[in-house]
């Protein structure tokens, strides 16, 4: 709670400099926060925009603002390189407005060489700090508004899990909840862990509170979310399971979508799936990432299961939750990978038939395991199985997709169409989007919707 005090006393005081400095300037102060990587990063972002705007800044989607924010991700080499990529363009438009404050954030800034870059080469930077501190903002804010030097806070740990920070839901009608923080898993081609700190899991009772409050005010749809949301509860000396706490996260009254990312194979327990078979707002969805289908690259990776335990768990879930969508995400070029271990990994995808699968090029990141494993796979073989994989992922796709044509689908719609007007935009139960005529006053209302036409990747219906 002192924690909580302290944050609400330094954005009062952050509110007086924007003031001021808005009166000065005749208009309102911006901010912009963008944000790269999952939806840890999104939830952050959230809280960091709900921070922003109780200090007074209003809200912008345009760079040219007051104060920007980047929450970066490193987990692949493309997502550092985008980021240093629009410093350049910030620069350009820090010159033209001195009030302007540019400050950075997230995984990417754990990393020492990145800091040490930024340092040297970006050094219009005003702040950097990291995944650890987010409740320390506003205590940085007001020191980055009190001087003009880099200000630089970045902790190697996790202190405290504060509740409560000031939010601002990019969506009033669905939610991230964060069920835990970190990994404990060190796949050896993986970052997180090093950036994301040891896993440690909310208390129940706390994660069921801001359920509630968020079902309470008006929110529809909760996504529970964790690096591997089936180790939930590990760390707590009473052991409480991710399956356990999902039943009661699904009983909330008046909850009508509830889904989680990501679940590790390795934990993925037939309790859990019973639970998602008892309740009807539990979406019928599972993300199950596969990385490989071989045995030998499974264990190089540390995944800790088999290809066929993999199959197991996607047969099981399949008897218990049967029109269920199953999506992956596979990593191709992984060190030391062969055309057989490759061949293990298609022969899984025709196996599965995935509704989609995202897949990436093996990326190697300093620090890691697998970084300075030998045998690393020459670019143009990797890119060659990559763009067979993503052929094949694409085309079963969209074969899978045809067995929700003709049925009738409850969707929450999030948009409207951002080619045509008219449409509107929305998600099925088990994530698929769908487009189809309608007001944008439904925004953030569920609808029933006739399911007409597949296109592969969405659908096209109507409101029934
Ligand atoms: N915690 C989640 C994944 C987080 S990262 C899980 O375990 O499933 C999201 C995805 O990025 C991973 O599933 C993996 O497929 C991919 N990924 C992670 N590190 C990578 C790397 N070094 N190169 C390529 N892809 C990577
Ligand atoms: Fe990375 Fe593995 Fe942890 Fe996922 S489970 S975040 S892939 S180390
Ligand atoms: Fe990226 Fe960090 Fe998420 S590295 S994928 S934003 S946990």
């Amino acid at each position: 709670m002192e924690n909580n005090a302290n944050i609400q006393e330094y954005l009062n005081r952050a509110r007086e400099i924007v003031e001021e400095r808005s009166k000065k300037a005749d208009r309102p102060l911006t901010f912009c926060v963008n944000t790269f990587g999952c939806q840890m990063n999104a939830r952050d972002s959230e809280k960091l925009r709900g921070m922003l705007l109780e200090a007074g800044y209003e809200p912008s989607d345009s760079e040219a603002s007051d104060f920007v924010l980047y929450n970066t991700c490193t987990v692949r080499e493309n997502a550092n390189n985008k980021v240093y990529g629009r410093l350049g363009y910030l620069h350009g438009l820090k010159r033209r407005n001195p009030n302007m404050k540019i400050a950075l954030c997230g995984c990417m800034m754990q990393e020492d060489t990145v800091v040490e870059k930024i340092k040297s080469s970006y050094s219009f930077v005003d702040l950097i700090f990291g995944t650890f501190n987010i409740y320390k903002f506003p205590e940085l804010l007001v020191s980055v508004l009190e001087s003009d030097s880099m200000i630089i806070d970045i902790w190697k740990e996790h202190k405290d899990i504060v509740e409560d920070i000031p939010t601002k839901r990019k969506y009033p009608f669905k939610s991230g909840v964060n069920i835990m923080y970190g990994c404990n898993n060190f796949c050896t081609y993986c970052i997180v862990p090093y950036v994301r700190g040891r896993e440690r899991s909310r208390e129940p009772k706390d994660i069921i509170r801001e359920c509630e409050a968020l079902v309470k005010d008006g929110a529809i749809e909760i996504m529970l979310l964790g690096q591997n949301v089936n180790s939930y509860g590990n760390t707590f000396q009473h052991k409480v399971s991710f399956a356990s706490l999902l039943n009661d996260v699904a009983s909330i009254s008046g909850l009508r979508r509830l889904r989680f990312m990501t679940s590790h194979p390795k934990d993925l327990s037939t309790e859990l799936m019973d639970v998602m078979a008892d309740h009807s707002n539990i979406c019928p969805h599972m993300h199950l990432p596969l990385q490989s289908g071989s045995d030998r690259m499974l264990a190089a990776m540390n995944r800790h299961y088999n290809k066929k335990r993999y199959l197991m768990l996607v047969d099981q879930l399949r008897q218990r939750i049967p029109d269920i969508s199953i999506t992956t995400d596979i990593i191709v070029g992984f060190p030391s990978e062969t055309e057989e271990d490759f061949l293990e990994t298609m022969d899984v995808v025709e196996k599965v038939r995935y509704d989609s699968a995202f897949t990436f090029l093996y990326s190697k990141r300093t620090g890691t395991p697998a970084a300075s494993m030998e045998e690393q796979v020459a670019e143009n073989i990797a890119k060659e199985r990559f763009n067979r994989l993503l052929e094949r992922v694409q085309k079963i796709g969209s074969e899978q997709s045809l067995r929700f044509v003709g049925t009738k689908q409850s969707v929450l719609i999030e948009d409207t169409n951002k080619q045509d007007k008219n449409l509107v935009t929305g998600r099925m139960m088990n994530n698929s989007v769908v487009h189809f005529p309608a007001s944008s006053d439904l925004i953030g209302k569920e609808a029933e919707v006739k399911i007409l036409e597949s296109k592969g990747f969405y659908y096209i219906g109507e409101m029934v």
